[in-house]
C-alpha cells in the first residue's frame, strides 16, 4: 500500500526522503513522489514505476529545501501515472495520502460547482482543493485542516505542507498507521518506523482520529473530540541493519532462509524447552472456559489460522471456525461471550482482519492476536498479544511470518489443551520435543532441497496452470502454495482438497498439466495415494511432495518426488511448506518477475 514519509530536517530533505522512501518499497507501489518548500516555493519531482526513476529525475533537476513529504502509491483511483502520483498542490498546499476518501466524488463535484479546476484521477486531490478552498474563505491552516478532516469519509493517513507554514507539517490518521519520528532538531513523519529507522528510533504512533502539528521541536496532537492529547513516545525495535537483503538476491530469498531461526526465537518465546512446558501465554484468553473460537485472516495468514484450527481441534478438543476476514465482518454471525477470537496478521495494520477484531470487539469477545508488528493497530486494539518473532518482513509474499505464525499457533494449542485438560502430560511432552526439533529439521531441509527445486522451477515455468493436491494441513499448503506460486510467478495455480479432486478440478488433468502432491506418510496418506492414481492414469505429470517412508511406499510414476525427512505430524506444516515457498521464489526468479514486489500487490493492505 501508499507509503508516506515527512521531515523536518537541518539539511536538504529531498535525497533524505528518498531513503526513507526505499524503506517503505516493500509495501508495494507504483509511482513515487516527493514536494519541498524551499524560499517560500513548493516543488515537486514525481515519477512513474520504481523509485530509481523519481532519484534520476531529482538528479536532473534536484530540489532544495529543508522541509518535505513523499509518497509511494498503490494506485486506487486513476493509473499509475506521473500525473497521479503524489504529492497534490493545490494553491500553496501539498497533500500526501494513504488510503482511500470514500466521499470524494461527492466533495469533487461541489468543489467543482464553486469553480475548482481538478488535473488528476485521484481521491487525493480532492483533499488538497478542500484544503485550498477553506483557506481561501479566510481559515488558518490549522482551522482547514480541521474543517477538511471533519468533511472527509474513509480511511487515510495525510501528511501536508502549506507555503504559509515553512515549519510545520500536519498530519493525520483515521485507519492507515502513521508514524511521527523524535530527533533532536527534526522531527519525521512515516507510514511506519522502518521508514524512520535511519534517522530515529523514538517512535509517537497517532492514534485513529487523531491529528497532529510536526514542528522541529516536537508535536500537538489533537484528537476526535478536538482536545489536546499525549500519545505514548516509545523505542521502536526494528533497527537500520535489519532491512538489509544481506548476501541474498532478494528479500524473499533471505526470508525464507532466516525461518529456522525466527521460528526457534518465536518458539523459545512460547515454550521452556529445558522445563518442556509452555510459558507466556497469558491467562486472558480463557481456553479453559469458552465453548469455540473464531479465527479471521486474509491471504497466507489465513493458511496459518487453518492450521491452528487443525491443532486446537485435534489437541484442545476447542471447536474453531475460521473465515477469511473480509467475509467475516461482513457475515453478521452470532457471536457469544462464551467464545474468544484471534486475529493472525504479519503487519497489524489490515483492514478487514482489523474490523473483524472490532465486531468481534464489539459483541463482547475477548480478543487475542498473532501479529508480527509489536507496535500495529491490530496489536494494541487486542486484549491479549501474541507476538510472531519474525523480525520485519520485506518481500511482499509472506514468508517467515507465516512459520513463526505456526509456531505461536502450536504452543497456544498446547495450552489450550493444557488449561482444558485434554492432553496428557507424557503427550505434552512429545509434542514439545517435536517443535524443538523445528529449527534444526528446517536448517537441513532448505540446505538439502535447494538445487532440486531450482531444477524443478525450470519445468514449472514453462506452465501456464499448475495444481497443487492435499489433504488435512497439506491441503491448507496446497493452497499456500498455489497462492505463492501465482502472486509471484503470475502462472496461474491451484490449490485443492485431495479428495475434492474427482468433484471438478480432474477434467483439467492431461499431460500438459503439472499437479504437485503434498503427502507426508501420515493418517491421509492411503487416501492421497488413490487420488495420486487419478491423476496418474490421467497422465499428468505429478510432482511429489513425501517424507522417506511416503516415498518408500509409492510405486507410481512421477516427474520428481521430493524426499523430506520423517517428522512428527505437529511439525509437518513447517517442514514441507520449505519446499513449497522455494519452489514459489526459484520459479519467479526464473521468470524474471519481480520477486520482492510483485505487480499490483502490496505488503499492508489498509484498504478493504
Ligand atoms: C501472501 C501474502 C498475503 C498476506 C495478507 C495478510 O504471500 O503475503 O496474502 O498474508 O495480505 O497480510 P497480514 O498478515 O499483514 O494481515
Amino acid at each position: 500500500m501508499c507509503g508516506i514519509v515527512g521531515m523536518i530536517g537541518t539539511q536538504p530533505v529531498a535525497p533524505l526522503l528518498v531513503d526513507a522512501l526505499k524503506r517503505l518499497e516493500y509495501r508495494g507501489y507504483d509511482s513515487a513522489g516527493v514536494a519541498t518548500l524551499s524560499n517560500g516555493q513548493l516543488d515537486r519531482r514525481r515519477a512513474e514505476g520504481k523509485l530509481a526513476n523519481l532519484e534520476n529525475q531529482l538528479l536532473l533537476s534536484p530540489l532544495e529545501g529543508e522541509i518535505g513529504i513523499g509518497h509511494t502509491r498503490w494506485a486506487t483511483h486513476g493509473a499509475p501515472t506521473q500525473n497521479n502520483a503524489h504529492p497534490h498542490f493545490c494553491d500553496g498546499i501539498a497533500v500526501v495520502h494513504n488510503g482511500i476518501i470514500e466521499n470524494f466524488s461527492e466533495i469533487r463535484d461541489q468543489l467543482k460547482a464553486r469553480g475548482a479546476d481538478f488535473s488528476t484521477e485521484t481521491d487525493t486531490e480532492v483533499v488538497a482543493h478542500l484544503l485550498a478552498s477553506l483557506v481561501k474563505n479566510g481559515m488558518t491552516p490549522p482551522e482547514a485542516m480541521r474543517a477538511t478532516l471533519n468533511l472527509i469519509r474513509g480511511a487515510y493517513a495525510l501528511a501536508v505542507m502549506f507555503r504559509s507554514e515553512p515549519d510545520r507539517i500536519f498530519c493525520a490518521r483515521n485507519g492507515p498507521p502513521l508514524a511521527v519520528g523524535h530527533g533532536s532538531g527534526e522531527m519525521f513523519v512515516g507510514s511506519d518506523a522502518i521508514a524512520l529507522s535511519p534517522f530515529t528510533d523514538e517512535i509517537t504512533y497517532l492514534e485513529d482520529g487523531d491529528w497532529a502539528v510536526v514542528t522541529h521541536d516536537g508535536l500537538e496532537i489533537t484528537n476526535s473530540e478536538g482536545a489536546a492529547v499525549e500519545r505514548p513516545r516509545s523505542r521502536a525495535a526494528t533497527t537500520h541493519a535489519q532491512v538489509d537483503k544481506g548476501n541474498h538476491k532478494h528479500f524473499m530469498e533471505k526470508e525464507i532462509y532466516e525461518q529456522p531461526e525466527v521460528i526457534s526465537h518465536t518458539l523459545a518465546h512460547y515454550i521452556d524447552f529445558s522445563a518442556a512446558t509452555i510459558r507466556n501465554v497469558p491467562a486472558g484468553m480463557d481456553f479453559e472456559r469458552i465453548h469455540s473460537l473464531k479465527i479471521a485472516a486474509c491471504g497466507t495468514a489465513y493458511f496459518a489460522g487453518m492450521i491452528g484450527k487443525t491443532w486446537f481441534e485435534r489437541y484442545a478438543r476447542l471447536p474453531v471456525e475460521i473465515d477469511v476476514a473480509s467475509e467475516f465482518r461482513y457475515r453478521e454471525m452470532p457471536l457469544s461471550e462464551n467464545e474468544a477470537a484471534l486475529v493472525v496478521s504479519q503487519s497489524g495494520e489490515t483492514a478487514d482482519t482489523l474490523a473483524s477484531l472490532r465486531y468481534c470487539h464489539d459483541h463482547g469477545l475477548k480478543i487475542g492476536s498473532i501479529v508480527n508488528v509489536r507496535e500495529s493497530t491490530i496489536a494494541r486494539e487486542s486484549d491479549v498479544v501474541f507476538p510472531t518473532l519474525a523480525g520485519p518482513e520485506i518481500g511482499v509474499a509472506s514468508t517467515k511470518a507465516l512459520s513463526c505464525q505456526l509456531a505461536v499457533f502450536a504452543a497456544l494449542a498446547i495450552a489450550a489443551a493444557r488449561a482444558r485438560g485434554t492432553l496428557a502430560t507424557d503427550e505434552e511432552q512429545i509434542l514439545i520435543r517435536a517443535l524443538s526439533e523445528a529449527p534444526r529439521i528446517a536448517g537441513e531441509v532448505l540446505n538439502e532441497i535447494e538445487p532440486q527445486m531450482v531444477e524443478l522451477s525450470r519445468e514449472i515455468a514453462r506452465h501456464t496452470h499448475v495444481l497443487y493436491l492435499g489433504r488435512g494441513t497439506n491441503f491448507t499448503l496446497a493452497m499456500e502454495g498455489a497462492l505463492k506460486l501465482k502472486e509471484i510467478s503470475y502462472i496461474h495455480a491451484e490449490g485443492y482438497a485431495a479428495g475434492e479432486l474427482k468433484h471438478g478440478p480432474i477434467a483439467l488433468i492431461d499431460e500438459h498439466m503439472p499437479v504437485i502432491v503434498i503427502a507426508p506418510n501420515d493418517r491421509y496418506f492411503e487416501k492421497t495415494m488413490s487420488n495420486m492414481q487419478e491423476v496418474a492414469a490421467r497422465g499428468g505429470r505429478i510432482i511429489f511432495i513425501t517424507d522417506r517412508s511416503g516415498a518408500a511406499a509409492c510405486d507410481l510414476p512421477t516427474l520428481q518426488t521430493i524426499i523430506l525427512p520423517d517428522v512428527h505430524e505437529m511439525i509437518a506444516p513447517l517442514i514441507f511448506l520449505l519446499p513449497v515457498q522455494l519452489l514459489a521464489y526459484h520459479t519467479a526468479v526464473f521468470m524474471g518477475t519481480d520477486v520482492d514486489q510483485p505487480r499490483n500487490l502490496a505488503k499492508s493492505v489498509t484498504v478493504e
